[in-house]
């Protein structure tokens, strides 16, 4: 389990540190704001949606080593999903952070398991995962974690 644990530790880092999908995309058609009261962080998702399938995902801003790898590793993970199946990885993520950490079939998203375990870290983790949803459902203002 140390070892798995380094592992992900070690992801975690590597997103924080190299980030993916970083800055604004200019042909974006659906984006939204994300923004964590508690230490004043802020994402904003850049996504382009066609026909139902996010063609490509990019963010910017500001946050803690957990909420940065989470939100490089999502734009990751959503890019070519179905707007459907990217909601339906929000969930079974937001249940994993706030639940007993059961990895199920989320993949390599497996990594942010660990944060259960440190509940003041689950709104960093899931930041950029609420922003997504605002981002598909057209929300107008900004979404925030509380
Ligand atoms: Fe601000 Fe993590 S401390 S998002």
């Amino acid at each position: 389990m140390t070892d798995l644990r380094e592992l992900y530790q070690e992801t975690i880092l590597d997103h924080y540190r190299q980030p993916r999908n970083t800055g604004r995309l200019d042909d974006a058609n659906r984006t939204a704001e994300g923004y964590n009261p508690l230490c004043g962080d802020k994402v904003t998702l850049y996504l382009k949606v066609e026909e139902g399938v996010i063609r490509d995902a990019r963010f910017e801003g500001s946050g803690c080593a957990i909420a940065t790898a989470s939100a490089s590793l999502m734009t990751e993970s959503i890019k070519g999903k179905r707007e459907d199946e990217a909601l339906r990885l929000l969930e079974k993520i937001h249940g994993m952070v706030t639940g007993g950490g059961q990895t199920g079939d989320v993949g390599k998203l497996a990594v942010l398991a660990g944060v259960h375990e440190f509940p003041q870290r689950v709104k960093c983790a899931t930041l950029a995962w609420h922003t997504m949803k605002a981002a598909l459902e057209n929300v107008g203002e900004p979404v925030t974690t509380e």
